[in-house]
């Protein structure tokens, strides 16, 4: 079983009227693919619809062309998402070149909806109710058969494509949602160990082989903490590493995963909110150097993330504050607004919108950088406090000023994070800023169309950042 798209096509499968080819379009713009209906592609070399073919050719005949674009698509090097017709799974014949090409979702509907959406269609085989239920009944398991993961709307597909699992009780259910069977290393930090520990332990049952603590929070992603953790671990390349904590314990044991005998597979499951809609999603890990945060790392695809929304209860109201930075920064990315949304389903649509962004530009080099819309301010006035500014509280003020010089309402910003201005020394912040930068002032800008990247003058990025510090 595929357990995500990174390397693999991503077919939708799913019976008529599930929404695949509207969901598929929705792809396009979220993970920038090419996305091809085979449907379409049908029609297009044969010149005729498919209520055409049906009554000229047959069913059968149709079949085979179906078939056969499926194939080509699947056999080429490019990656696309590819949206098939209902009934293309009913061909054992592409169920092989499936399993080895693609991660396959299967976009669920049930009976009645479908049947709400395509009756009076001129679809073929959507004329006659009690035919329709008997193929939907015929076609059910073959969809599962075929399915790597299974989701009701694009933001489940991007989620499943990506390998992140949002489900609240997720934890107590960690024995079957951690991939393969072999042994697992649990990697987490002295608090969560506390408070999830022993929850963690008991679901993993007997997969359970080593348990590791690195230092809490920061303290985690330095040289001597992973090299702790390296010569410690003693699972094979064939083991998972899991690691349960906050951005800085995920960053921290998922460049040990990655870097550990050349890499081992590895699953985080982030217990902050900062973790769950941002740092242990798309495979970016890291640990710091005296030199600045960051500054060592690898990318490294989990096979699976596992997000507990549950596990947000205990979490002290200002990391909880940090991770809401984060969380109005991808709705204003994504131009949408998120943060209004309850948490369960705030968490979902925010990693959803960053799994999106990572899987079309796993190694940021084009649009991921966008993700840092605010970040430039926040980690000048970061460095300029010493540290001692949480993340969040930077990050607020790095919007306001992002939106500022983007001509944009401020309004989100002040409404839910309330930044406020904060008393460091004006020229430190822009040294650190500089420095930060290293060479064209490229600011991250929010468009009507999203956002871009722009190198600005000197003087307007200046006054942007004066603007934040008080005094
Ligand atoms: N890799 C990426 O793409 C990425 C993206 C964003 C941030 N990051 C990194 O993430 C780190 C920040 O992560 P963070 O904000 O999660 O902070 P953190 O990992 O330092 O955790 C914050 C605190 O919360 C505690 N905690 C964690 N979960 C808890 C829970 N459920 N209940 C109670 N307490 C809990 C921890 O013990 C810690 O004291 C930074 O190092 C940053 O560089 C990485």
């Amino acid at each position: 079983v595929a357990s995500h798209a990174l390397e693999r096509h991503l077919v939708l499968v799913g019976f008529m009227g599930a929404g695949k080819t509207t969901v598929a379009e929705e792809l396009h713009s979220r993970i920038g693919r090419p996305v091809i209906d085979v449907d379409f592609v049908v029609e297009r070399d044969t010149g005729k619809t498919i209520p055409q073919l049906f009554a000229d050719e047959g069913e059968e005949a149709f079949r085979e062309r179906e078939r056969e674009v499926a194939a080509r698509l699947l056999r080429s090097v490019d990656r696309y998402v590819l949206a098939f017709g209902g009934g293309a799974v009913e061909s054992p014949l592409l169920h092989e070149l499936l399993r080895e090409q693609a991660f396959v979702v299967h976009l669920d509907v049930d009976l009645e909806t479908a049947w709400r959406r395509v009756h009076g269609t001129d679809r073929p085989l959507a004329q006659d109710e009690s035919t329709f239920r008997q193929l939907f009944e015929r076609r059910a398991p073959l969809y599962e058969t075929v399915a790597d993961a299974r989701a009701r709307d694009a933001d489940d597909v991007v989620l499943a494509a990506a390998g992140v699992h949002v489900e609240a009780g997720s934890l107590a259910r960690l024995g079957d949602l951690v991939p393969g069977e072999d042994a697992v290393a649990l990697v987490t930090e002295p608090r969560v160990a506390g408070i999830y520990g022993a929850d963690a332990q008991l679901a993993l049952g007997q997969r359970l082989a080593e348990v590791h603590e690195l230092a809490a929070g920061e303290r985690a992603k330095s040289v001597p903490e992973v090299e702790r953790l390296w010569r410690a671990l003693k699972i094979r390349r064939s083991g998972t590493l899991l690691a349960l904590g906050g951005g800085a314990l995920t960053d921290a044991a998922g460049f040990a995963a990655a870097t550990y005998t050349r890499g081992v597979t590895w699953v985080p499951m982030p217990t902050t909110l900062v973790g769950q809609v941002d740092a242990a999603i798309g495979g970016k890990t890291a640990i710091d150097l005296p030199e600045g945060k960051n500054l060592v790392g690898a990318f490294h695809w989990p096979d699976r993330t596992i997000v507990d929304p549950a596990l947000l209860e205990t979490l002290p109201p200002q990391e909880r504050r940090n991770g809401m930075a984060e969380v109005v920064k991808t709705g204003l990315l994504a131009g949408v607004p998120l943060w209004e949304l309850p948490e369960p389903e705030l968490v979902r649509r925010c990693a959803a919108y960053k799994s999106g962004v990572c899987l079309g530009d796993p190694l940021d080099r084009r649009e991921r950088r966008t993700l840092n819309l605010g970040h430039t301010f926040a980690h000048a006035l970061e460095a300029a406090a010493d540290f001692e500014l949480p993340h969040g509280e930077a990050v607020a003020l790095g919007l306001l000023a992002a939106l500022r010089l983007s001509g944009r309402d401020t309004k989100p910003v002040e409404d839910v994070l309330a930044p406020k201005r904060v008393r460091v020394d004006r020229e430190r912040a822009w040294q650190a800023l500089l420095r930060d930068k290293k060479g064209p002032l490229n600011v991250v800008l929010l468009g009507e169309n999203g956002a871009f990247v722009a190198e600005l003058p000197p003087q307007g990025v200046r006054s942007a950042l004066h603007e934040l510090i008080a005094g």
